[in-house]
């Protein structure tokens, strides 16, 4: 158990680099597998979902290790298509492993993913996929054993933009016979950064960042590289903090245009945003403005994984904010949470209602997943006095040495294991 020990009421001042990419990370360490290969990786987070990750790769068979932000992977001693059930359970990308083995082996044998619980999270669009393109898929009691042998290039159209089926989608059809064009396809930034590494590993593949990816198969080379971009949560979680607490925060070194539905809430909310090609400093009005109503959507709209920072920095913006969340039922547990500092939000199915308070009073409160963890974080930073955040392991599932970039930008804020 992990113990956040918040002293709110601090501003947060000053200059920052973002880490790389959890999301980008994940899918990329899942395709480094598709042919034997080595691959290098920079600016990849020390997180423990990586870690869950690079296990996978070395319980196949592959030598994976990590130096600071350095990982460098050899697939070529793969030698098994098994993942077993306490690997799988540890994080939500593991399922992305079975496009890659399908495309490497023929075949995939796991159970279903873990991750964090916000709703029922189906893996129904990725099995779909991976059908139509000719594998073999029986389901049983949570197992999942997927025969293909040669997959064929099909015509797949995504009834929804799941990130997750996209990522699957695109590494199986890398070593499929012919053409597979994915139609309705996620449009996130995680899918341009998969879509550049498989290219450097010799795929033929382009569209990521449109609704239509198509795979024209691959052409095998033994080095791939890529360096991971910033990761567009955590910027946006900073940001966040920065609103909360009055702030005035510079990221550098980040492409805000990843992000820009966040920085446009924060700016209707009376934040100056100042934006360049590769930065964004925010600096918070004294009292916050609510912002009207708030719709996750897929990208390019307001992201889901966004919705519990925002909320959080908006407790105390004058007036009703209303936040619609549309990708997952179940996604305000943070909401109860928060009340506890004295917020006013009523949650009601999968709408919840902001009132501002005046202030907020620093409470005990426990972590539900890894981005409602994140909001307590950033409400425990705009509350008056100490706020004792008590967490199985969500945070650090995706926030990189995360206390010592809030102190560095001025946070009372210390993490005890
Ligand atoms: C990814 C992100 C996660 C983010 C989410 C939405 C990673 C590791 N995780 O998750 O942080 O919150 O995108 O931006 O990149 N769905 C189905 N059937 C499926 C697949 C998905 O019904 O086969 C539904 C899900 O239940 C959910 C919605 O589609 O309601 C979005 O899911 P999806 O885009 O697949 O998210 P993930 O890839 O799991």
């Amino acid at each position: 158990m992990e113990c956040w020990h918040i002293r709110g009421g601090r501003r947060l001042e000053g200059a920052c680099f973002v880490q790389g990419s959890k999301n980008a990370s994940l899918p990329i360490l899942a395709a480094s597998l598709v042919c034997p290969a080595e691959t290098e990786l920079e600016n990849v987070p020390c997180l423990r979902d990586v870690d869950a990750a690079l296990r996978i790769l070395r319980h196949l068979g592959c030598r994976a290790e990590q130096r600071g932000g350095s990982v460098s992977i050899d697939s070529r001693g793969l030698n098994g298509s098994e993942i077993p059930r306490r690997l799988m359970e540890e994080m939500r990308s593991s399922v992305i492993f079975m496009g890659a083995l399908i495309a490497r082996c023929g075949q995939a044998r796991l159970s279903l993913p873990g991750g964090c619980q916000l709703g029922k999270r189906p893996i129904d669009l990725h099995l779909s996929a991976l059908r139509q393109m000719g594998a073999q898929i029986e389901e049983d009691g949570g197992e999942i054993l997927c025969r293909a042998g040669k997959l064929h290039g099909a015509e797949i159209s995504l009834p929804f933009p799941s990130v997750g089926a996209t990522e699957n989608a695109m590494l199986a059809a890398c070593t499929a016979e012919g053409k597979t064009v994915i139609r309705g396809a996620a449009r996130e930034p995680e899918i341009g950064a998969l879509q550049d590494y498989l290219r450097t590993l010799g795929a033929r593949i382009s569209g990521a960042g449109t609704d239509t990816v198509t795979v024209e198969g691959l052409q095998a080379k033994e080095h791939a590289s890529c360096r991971i971009a910033p990761d567009r949560i955590v910027a946006s979680t900073l940001v966040c903090a920065a609103a909360a607490t009055g702030g005035d925060v510079e990221l550098r070194g980040i492409d805000p245009r990843q992000f820009s539905t966040v920085l446009d809430f924060l700016n209707r909310a009376g934040c100056d945003i100042i934006s360049s090609d590769r930065s964004v400093r925010c600096r918070a009005a004294q009292r916050l403005k609510a912002v009207g109503e708030v719709v996750t959507a897929p990208y390019p709209g307001f992201p889901t994984d966004a919705q519990p920072v925002l909320m959080a920095a908006l407790l105390r913006a004058e007036g009703r904010t209303k936040i619609k969340e549309t990708i997952f039922e179940n996604r305000f547990r943070q909401a109860a949470e928060l009340c506890r500092l004295g917020a006013d939000i009523t949650v009601s199915g999968r709408t919840a209602e902001i009132w501002g308070v005046e202030r907020l009073q620093g409470a005990a409160l426990t972590a539900t997943d890894l981005r409602g963890g994140a909001a307590m974080i950033v409400a425990g930073l705009g509350a008056e006095g100490e706020t004792l955040l008590f967490d199985e392991g969500h945070i650090t599932r995706g926030y990189e040495r995360f206390d010592a970039r809030l102190r560095a930008l001025g946070a009372d804020v210390v993490l005890e294991y």
